[in-house]
């Protein structure tokens, strides 16, 4: 299978695309990413020299570079992960997310339609059921109640991908992840931000009072999943994506702290975010029955994995870490503490 990775330079994508050509998921793999802060060259590096690889720097807002693409790559499916990723900026400054997430989503589809491409695969995030009350498990029929722009623009962006089978016979199939976790994230999300501080030793900022749950998925097992939907997923429907581990925010970060040997003393509470989803719960249960698969990862192992990788990549961590990332730790905690 020939394949045309959108966001493949991004923490989840690159994984996806290292593991396609290590494990033989693929034939050929062509990123298409338009490496905004969040795209890192450096985590396509394992793969950068193979002849099966190749990389291209646009947007996913450029239809003539999308239309090109597909015209000489005549790939099997896309995989598109591509989007601004994170709740916090989305509220600071919603317009990126909207444009690439939703338009950006638009482009890519309206070029798949154009071109008869046999296969896209949306990736997309529980976030857009909102806040599942307890006991629930929200399954795909749960109703989409997104409460953030980032969460309202992937809940978007996911109706017209399926708007596409319904109304053109594209064939699309939506997958909806819990938090992922795992080597290569950008430290902005709570666990690497939580481990590169710890490392660091500085202040923890935990949000509101840290009982916040969220439903904690090892990034290869979000892969593994997003190879089987693609694999065994039928057109037209949606996947939750769910690792088995909920927990609330706190205790993740009491874990981090034991696990890397930093006190708890560096837990610090800050002003909650706005419009905060109080919890994250799904069932999996359609995808192991379409396809055998199962998250695999233990969360103490994936948890040690990681902080070790952060521990081995110093150098990785101090270059994102530089010059922008400055700019948006002030402009989200300064004002918090
Ligand atoms: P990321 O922020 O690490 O990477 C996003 C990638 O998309 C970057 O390489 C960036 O350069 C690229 N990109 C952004 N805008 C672009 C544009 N206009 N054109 C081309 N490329 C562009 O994100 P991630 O955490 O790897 O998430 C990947 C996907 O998975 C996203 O669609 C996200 O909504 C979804 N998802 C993420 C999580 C999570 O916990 N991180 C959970 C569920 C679903
Ligand atoms: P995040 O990683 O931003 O993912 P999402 O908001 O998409 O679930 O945040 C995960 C949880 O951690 C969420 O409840 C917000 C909380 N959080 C903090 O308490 N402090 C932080 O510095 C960050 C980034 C997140």
């Amino acid at each position: 299978m020939k394949l045309l990775v959108t966001g493949g330079a991004g923490f989840i994508g690159s994984c996806f695309v290292r593991m396609a050509l290590r494990e033989k998921h693929a034939a050929r793999v062509v990123v298409y990413d338009k490496l905004t802060y969040a795209g890192n060259l450096e985590n396509l590096q394992p793969v950068a020299g193979r002849p099966e690889f190749r990389f291209i720097q646009a947007d996913i807002l450029d239809g003539n570079a999308v239309e090109s693409v597909l015209h000489e790559e005549s790939p099997d499916a896309i995989v598109h992960f591509a989007a601004e990723s994170h709740v916090d900026r989305s509220i600071h400054s919603p317009a990126p997310v909207i444009e690439t997430n939703f338009n950006g989503t638009f482009t890519l589809l309206e070029a798949a339609r154009r071109f008869g491409l046999k296969r896209f695969l949306h990736v997309s995030t529980d976030e857009v059921y909102g806040s599942i009350p307890e006991p629930l498990d929200a399954d795909e029929n749960y109703p989409v109640r997104a409460s953030s722009p980032y969460s309202a623009s992937k809940a978007g962006s996911d109706l017209l991908a399926l708007s596409y089978f319904t109304t053109y016979k594209l064939n699309v199939t939506v997958t909806r992840a819990s938090n992922n976790y795992g080597p290569y994230q950008f430290p902005e999300k709570l666990i690497p931000l939580m481990i590169s501080n710890a490392l660091d030793d500085k202040p923890l900022p935990i949000y509101g009072d840290g009982l916040q749950v969220r439903d904690w998925l090892y990034v290869e097992d979000h892969c593994n999943a997003i190879f089987a939907a693609l694999e065994k997923g039928s057109p037209g429907e949606v996947y939750n994506v769910g690792g088995n581990c909920s927990l609330p925010n706190i205790e993740v970060v009491r874990r981090i702290l034991n696990a890397a040997g930093k006190p708890e003393s560096l837990m610090t509470y800050v002003t909650d975010r706005p419009g905060h989803d109080r919890r994250y719960a799904l069932t999996n249960e359609k995808l192991t029955r379409a396809s055998g698969w199962r998250p695999q990862m233990d969360f103490n192992e994936g948890l040690a994995a990681t902080i070790q990788w952060y521990r081995d990549n110093r150098d990785w961590v101090a270059r994102v870490k530089s010059g922008e990332y400055q700019r948006f730790y002030e402009l989200n905690y300064t004002s918090r503490s």
